[in-house]
């Protein structure tokens, strides 16, 4: 779905204090910076939500959430910004297509792709978070222990996803065709999920980890 242009919330990004403008920068760094051991990034975050609810779910946590798109960024950061009760949050406005010129080989615990663009058309197949390319990077960037927690309404993307992850040979440790049926206190709610859990929706879910443990 097309978000549509908000000004005041792409001019926001200029002055949003979560934003980390050079990201590169901090590359290895994420942790001290955060003053954290465990580093979650989460990947098209959209309007914020998700991270926002974890950070002070798990306030002992560093979280990094990233968005491309100029308005859900600019949202997102606002929000960031504006709430007192926040944990350890930064913010990335930037494309994930680079993601390991923004963090070290084996700096980030868990990966959460929440909801992510299913990009029907084959021809943008190399768009979709969960597609090689991309895996490819999460593999060098994921920590020895580390996971990547995927959440989708689309079941053709969960089934792709569940072979593109098989493929490039991540062990999958956990598998929910109907998430939310169940109370999940231990996970927040992303908009996209509060919207179809509203419609009665099922939630499809699935964990993943790059090495045998
Ligand atoms: C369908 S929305 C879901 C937003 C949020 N995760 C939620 O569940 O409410 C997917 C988001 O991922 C972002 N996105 C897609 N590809 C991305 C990329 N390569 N880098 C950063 N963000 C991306 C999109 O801009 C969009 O805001």
């Amino acid at each position: 779905m097309r978000m549509r242009r908000v000004q005041w919330a792409i001019d926001y990004l200029e002055q949003a204090k979560c934003r980390i403008i050079d990201p590169e920068k901090l590359k290895g760094k994420w942790k001290t910076t955060l003053n954290t051991d465990v580093l979650h990034v989460e990947i098209g975050c959209g309007m914020g939500n998700y991270s926002l609810q974890m950070s002070k779910m798990y306030p002992e946590q560093g979280f990094v959430a990233i968005e491309k798109n100029d308005t859900a960024a600019g949202k997102a950061a606002k929000k960031y910004d504006e709430d007192p009760d926040k944990g350890k949050l930064l913010f990335i406005h930037g494309d994930a297509m680079q993601i390991d010129e923004w963090f070290d080989e084996k700096e980030v615990d868990v990966i959460h792709l929440n909801f992510s663009d299913p990009w029907p058309k084959n021809r943008n197949a190399k768009r979709r978070l969960s597609s090689h390319s991309f895996l490819e990077q999460y593999k060098h960037i994921l920590s020895e222990n580390g996971t990547i927690q995927m959440k989708t309404d689309n079941s053709k993307l969960f089934s792709y996803s569940l072979l593109e992850f098989q493929n490039a040979g991540f062990k999958m440790k956990e598998i929910d065709v109907d998430y939310r049926s169940i109370t999940h206190d231990e996970d927040a709610f992303t908009e996209y999920e509060q919207k179809f859990v509203e419609k009665g929706q099922p939630i499809y879910r699935a964990v993943w980890t790059d090495n045998e443990s």
